[in-house]
């Protein structure tokens, strides 16, 4: 019997922006503990190695931050603040159902375009 394979990733946008820059980011003064947040509540969870939280650069929806990517499923939350982050992890990561009211919305992750049609639009 092997090791058992993570039932999700989650992928947690750590980017910061240098002080001055315009651009907003997922990681300010007051957001830059939300991994560790995180990532202790899955420890006392006892769910980390089934639900590892991974730390990721810019995933280009940084207005929306601070973000995560849940996979499997391609669930974007944004805004989070510690009490969405509970609530995350308690009715989707153990519950299974997506917490729909942290989902970012359509306009902002509209539908994948795979590479072939990615590399087709660019002409190549
Ligand atoms: S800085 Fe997090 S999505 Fe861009």
């Amino acid at each position: 019997m092997g090791i058992p394979q993570p039932a999700f990733y989650i992928f947690k946008c750590e980017q910061s922006a240098p002080p001055g820059m315009p651009k907003p980011s997922c990681v300010t003064e007051d957001t830059k503990g939300l991994f560790q947040y995180t990532a202790m509540k899955l420890m006392k969870e006892g769910i980390m190695m089934t639900a590892p939280i991974i730390k990721t650069s810019c995933m280009n929806r940084c207005s929306a931050g601070p973000i995560m990517l849940v996979e499997p499923g391609h669930t974007m939350y944004v805004g989070l603040t510690e009490e969405k982050i509970d609530r995350i992890i308690a009715e989707h990561i153990v519950g299974g159902n997506v917490v729909q009211e942290y989902v970012i919305s359509d306009e902002m992750w509209d539908a994948p375009i795979s590479p072939a049609d990615a590399k087709k639009q660019m002409g190549m």
